[in-house]
């Protein structure tokens, strides 16, 4: 073995940060927290350093590992297909690719009684663009809503579509930038109304917009609408894991029909059962035209993500091969994971134990917003949950005390049972002011005590240092 390997093999935290400092792109990562961890093993809720501290992961890599890291029968999948067909052009078929399809398109027919074909790529964002040729070439038109808060990708078809200026401003001009609306945000109504009282004054608002052609929407003569498409986070995700009100959607989808504007429905995060069911928006009694996917459909190993569209938008005679095509899209390994996560879904009993647990973990974290004023929200769908982070007045955002909370966590220095401990958690939000929590599906209540006991303590000593 040459020294080089030897040296790589025993070389320490230290030198590899100086590395990366030196020879590693910061654009394709966020380096939001004060010290980077570099982790070396990962097993179930967890993750290790080198030093052999596990670190209770809350988030799961944005949702993807959501069946736990290192899940056994993954794992199994991925080795099987790695023996037998590890690599295969996607111009051929294979087996997996087929029945991976079968299983989501029966599933969505099951449910949502349309009928329709799955489409692969290779990352989340990838797959919205997929998403936006649907619509173009089936609506012929390029413009779209999107939702403020909203977070679709960083693509640059995906980056017109996310709201964040921050993600544009450096990369010209956006002349396909969404049309965005404010979201059902309801702790902090756009409008400063009550959630009981406001009968979805937003969404008057958005509708009365079609009222004029004065108002830039509709030609009110046709009733034809500039806008082909609004692309949906059932659950908005990077924007603080918000969960909209009972009724928004379905009222939202029918004055879409009335204009004939497809529902996309972003998927990427809230899919797999995340939010208690497969699917997030079957928590809101629409049928989207087209769903959108990635993520956990692999658990995070070996990536592929997806679009389902219904068969009119879809189907070979208006989408024809080559319409889209990335080399490594449905590639055996990843479709062989994807398939045994849809049988894993099938055995397990994710629609009722996620509730449980989601309830379990919520009742938790809300007696911790008794005890301290700074914890101003909580709130949960199955085990998307969020902790909103203010000031003492249990309202206006605290920027500075959620990211002193995170980086304790990932400091690895609270205490458990006598040990030496780290807790992984991720921000988001509107004011960088949320903790977005995705824990795995398959959390215990007593890693969901611990979490809550090590949340506590960041938070007291967080409370402490920015006081
Ligand atoms: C709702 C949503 N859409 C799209 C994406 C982009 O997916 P990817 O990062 O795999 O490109 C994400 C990623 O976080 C997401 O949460």
């Amino acid at each position: 073995m040459s020294k080089k390997i030897e040296a790589e093999k025993t070389i320490s935290d230290p030198q590899l940060l100086k590395l990366e400092a030196q020879y590693c792109s910061w654009g394709d990562t966020v380096h939001y927290a004060k010290e980077l961890n570099i982790f070396t093993r990962c097993e179930g809720s967890y993750l290790y350093d080198q030093e052999g501290t596990p670190f209770l992961d809350l988030q799961m890599w944005y949702s993807a590992a959501t069946f736990g890291y290192n899940q056994p029968r993954l794992k199994e999948a991925l080795i099987r297909q790695i023996e037998t067909l590890p690599q295969l052009a996607c111009q051929y078929l294979h087996k997996e690719k087929i029945l991976l399809s079968a299983r989501i398109a029966r599933d969505i027919e099951k449910k949502f009684s349309a009928k329709g074909r799955v489409h692969f790529n290779v990352g989340g964002a990838s797959a919205i663009e997929d998403a936006i040729k649907v619509v173009r070439n089936h609506t012929k038109k390029n413009p779209v809503f999107a939702f403020m808060g909203s977070y679709h990708g960083r693509t640059l078809g995906a980056t017109a579509i996310t709201s964040s200026y921050r993600y544009r401003e450096k990369f010209g001009h956006f002349g396909d930038r969404a049309n965005f609306v404010p979201y059902p945000y309801c702790f902090r109504c756009p409008l400063g109304k009550k959630k009981a009282t406001c009968n979805f004054a937003c969404l008057q608002q958005f509708e009365r917009l079609f009222e004029s052609e004065y108002y830039s929407l509709v030609n009110t003569k046709t009733r034809q609408c500039e806008f082909g498409a609004f692309f949906v986070e059932p659950i908005q995700a990077t924007g603080g894991y918000i969960i909209p009100p009972q009724g928004y959607f379905a009222a939202l989808k029918k004055i879409l029909d009335r204009y004939k504007i497809l529902f996309v429905d972003d998927e990427i995060q809230m899919g797999f059962c995340r939010t208690g069911k497969l699917w997030a928006i079957e928590h809101f009694d629409v049928t989207p035209d087209i769903m959108v996917f990635g993520k956990a459909l692999t658990n995070g190993l070996n990536p592929i993500s997806a679009i389902w569209a219904k068969e009119e938008l879809i189907s070979p005679a208006v989408f024809p091969p080559g319409s889209t095509h990335a080399t490594f899209s449905s590639n055996p390994l990843g479709t062989a994971v994807g398939l045994e996560v849809m049988k894993l879904i099938e055995d397990a009993d994710y629609e009722k134990t996620v509730p449980l647990k989601g309830k379990y973990f919520v009742a938790r974290l809300k007696k911790l917003q008794k005890k301290y004023p700074q914890v101003g929200e909580v709130d949960g769908l199955g085990l998307a949950l969020r902790i909103e982070i203010c000031q003492k007045d249990g309202f206006t955002p605290n920027r500075e005390l959620t990211d002193e909370i995170m980086n304790i966590g990932l400091s690895g220095k609270l205490t458990a049972g006598g040990r030496r401990q780290g807790l992984i958690l991720d921000v988001g939000g509107y004011y960088k002011n949320v903790f977005t929590l995705a824990p795995s599906l398959d959390i215990t209540e007593k890693e969901m005590d611990l979490a809550v006991d090590l949340f506590e303590e960041a938070l007291k000593k967080g409370i402490a240092a920015t006081a």
